[in-house]
Formats: C-alpha cells, structure tokens, sequence
C-alpha cells in the first residue's frame, strides 16, 4: 500500500505538475467500484431529461439537472448517445457519459475507495493541509461513444485563492491510446489560468482570462497507464482526452481537492451548504 510520497516524486510533481502512481489501487477495489456504478445506471430512470455533458461548449445552457448535481448522484448522457430520431444507439449501461458529483458523500462505496489512510498521506506530501472533497466523478468514455474532452485546466473549475484543486484520476480499466487516455504537457501547470467558469444564480458562462495557447500537439504527452494507477495532477496542467472509437470502454474515477485553508471562489459552480459537509481523506 501507498504509504508516502519520496522526495524524489515530490520534486518530480513541482516539475510536471503530475505523478503517476500504478499499483494505487488493488482489483478488488476496482471491481467493488464498477459494480457499484453498474447499479447506479440500472436504477436510473432518464425520463423525458437527457442531460448531456460536454466541455465543448464555450457556454452551456443553464441547465438545472448539470447545475444542482454538485450535492446529488446523477447520471449524464455521453452527447453521442442518441441517434437523430432521439433513441439511444447502445444499452443503457454503455450510453452514459459519467456519474456525478457527490458520490463520495452520498454512496457507501464510493465513500470507502474515496478515503483512508493512503490518500490523506499523500495529500499531505503534496501540502494539502486541510484537503476537502468537492466533487468526484465516475466517467465511463463508452466504447465507440466516448466523447472527446478538449483542453482545460480544472482550476477553471474549481478556483482557489491561492491556487490548490489537486485531481486524484483513478484509471478503473486499462487506458490507452484506442480508449482515449488522458494527455498532458509536463511542466506546463507553471503556466497561467486560461479560463474561468463563472456561476450566477441559474447562468454559467465562460470568461477567458489569458489568451495563452493549448499545448500543441508535439508538445501532448499520452498517459497510458493500467487499471489500479492513481494518477495526480495539479489544477493548472493543461491536460485532455480523445474521443473512444475503439470496442473498449476506458472508466475512471475523478476526485477534486481543494485546501480548506484557501479561499473557494464564490463563483464556482459547485457549493456545498450545511446540508452536506465537505469532508477530507479521513
Ligand atoms: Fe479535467
């Protein structure tokens, strides 16, 4: 089991703004988490709503389904789900995008994989002093479905004074190059905030904070790891993944990590009130 993080990999994180830590999790603990996502699908009932989620859009419909998940467990359409007359092209369980916000609050199992003594020692080695769990995310990039998530930086999303939205990325099948792993540029976290996602109210929008380019394509590096990794960025590395083509699904699961001890943007889309306390690693 993890049990700290070497100073080697510490200094390895400042400088490329990630750390890729196979064997975090072991096959039981995978397969729990899948099993319990496949339950979460099969008692979802879409209704007349098929809210899809993409990153795409520069702005996104007010949509209060996306905006009031933040405190809930929901179910997203991959934006390639339904054919022109509106009916699904795959099964249920291979048309969803991602589960979402607060798994790890809300759900025994997601709670369990989501905590312990592993990850509080490693928040703490990368200086997380007081880590809070904002959101997590279970993404399914379905076979021949799974849609392309262009380049971002999750500070966009999560914005903190000083800067500290650390993504725990757990690869839950193989990622690879066919299924759409996930691609960032080395170093390039020491670069600035390009994009601000804004909340007022009911509205989002997106502001563009600095006209820096995406990393181009000579400078992308694939991040193709095996089942178990943990992999950990910071919230400034520009990083994305490619749409899945291939016949192999590519799940992960996704945590959001602030430090309690900086200030959380009153803007950000996601707030928690009373009702349900952020919690850390322990
Ligand atoms: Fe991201």
């Amino acid at each position: 089991m993890f049990c700290a993080l070497t100073e080697a990999q510490l200094v390895r994180y400042q400088q490329d703004g990630f750390l890729v830590l196979p064997g975090f999790k072991p096959a039981a603990e995978l397969a729990l988490l899948r099993a319990r996502a496949g339950q979460i699908v099969e008692a979802f009932e879409p209704g007349q709503r098929a809210s899809i989620f993409t990153t795409q859009a520069q702005s996104r419909a007010a949509d209060d389904y996306f905006l009031g998940s933040g405190d809930q467990v929901r179910c997203f359409f991959e934006e390639e789900a339904f054919d022109a007359t509106g009916q699904l092209r795959q099964t249920k369980a291979l048309s969803i995008n991602k589960i979402g916000h607060a798994l790890h609050d809300l759900d025994p199992v997601f709670d369990a994989f989501s905590r312990g003594p592993a990850l509080a020692a490693l928040a703490a080695g990368l200086g997380l002093a007081r880590p809070q769990l904002w959101q997590s995310m279970y993404i399914f990039k379905q076979p021949g479905i799974g849609g392309e998530v262009g380049w971002h930086q999750d500070a966009t999303f999560f914005e903190t004074e000083p800067q500290s939205v650390t993504t725990f990325w757990f690869a839950l099948e193989d990622a690879t190059l066919d299924n759409g792993c996930l691609w960032v540029t080395p170093g390039a976290h020491l670069g600035p905030l390009r994009q601000r996602f804004v909340r007022q109210g009911d509205v989002v929008r997106m502001d563009t904070l600095d006209a820096t380019p995406w990393p181009s394509g000579a400078q992308a590096q694939p991040l193709e790891v095996v089942a178990g990794t943990l992999v950990v960025f910071h919230g400034l590395l520009p990083h994305y993944s490619a749409p899945n083509r291939s016949p192999q699904s590519r799940h992960a699961y996704t945590l959001h990590v602030t430090d309690g001890q900086a200030r959380y943007a009153v803007h950000n889309w996601l707030q928690r009130d009373g009702s349900l306390p952020l919690r850390g690693f322990v």
